[in-house]
């Protein structure tokens, strides 16, 4: 009685994650030159709640864990932008990683925001303690649409209210900068360390 004529899926929101080789080494390292840094200076507060946020630009700093790891995040943003379109190719485009590191301890997490300006955010999971049960060092996406509590009932994935991950140590989440996001309380002893980043594309001069 009715023939399909045409299905498209409107505005969707990419979440992507990546593993990065020989992340022990890599991280051991950035947790060395965390603690350099926090020796070094205050750091400073914005959606972090207890913890160290570093001031500044992690990526202006040119210790070899640092180029590493930017180098891997540039690839992951390479990566994640091919994904979602063949008409820009993003090589061609001027890149800005802007990078910090964050260290929560137990009772430690960020509240909701988004990074307003870029095009892509990640995170880097320096460590991320073991727990049992619970929420504990989970990363949560709020959807940017209103109105879908009453969509629940259809249990439709693309319609749902949040999206909840507890990524791994050694793991790069890459994610639109728009997307509202917030972070659970660390309950574990042990500080979760992540280093989280901005990347915004632009065009070439000249
Ligand atoms: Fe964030």
């Amino acid at each position: 009685m009715i023939e399909e004529t045409k299905f498209e899926k409107l505005f969707s929101t990419p979440l992507l994650r990546f593993k990065v080789a020989n992340h022990a080494a890599l991280s051991r390292a950035l947790l060395a030159e965390g603690a350099m840094m926090q020796s070094e200076e205050d750091g400073v507060s914005k959606s972090n709640r207890l913890g160290w946020h570093s001031s500044g630009n992690l990526f202006d700093r040119n210790a070899d864990p640092i180029v590493e790891l930017r180098v891997a995040a540039e690839m992951a943003i390479l990566a994640a932008t091919r994904r979602i379109t063949t008409k820009v190719d993003p090589e061609t485009l001027k890149m800005k990683l802007f990078g910090w590191m964050n260290v929560n301890p137990q009772g430690g997490y960020n509240v909701p925001h988004t990074h307003p300006g870029a095009h892509w955010s990640g995170v880097y999971y320096v460590s991320q303690p073991e727990i049992d049960e619970g929420n504990s060092g989970m990363i949560e996406f709020l959807a940017p649409r209103t109105d879908l509590s009453h969509w629940a009932i259809l249990k439709a994935s693309a319609f749902s209210l949040k999206k909840r991950i507890r990524p791994a140590a050694g793991e790069i989440v890459v994610f639109p900068s728009y997307l509202l996001h917030w972070v659970y309380p660390n309950e574990a002893d042990a500080d979760r360390v992540t280093i989280a980043f901005n990347a915004t594309f632009s065009k070439p001069k000249g």
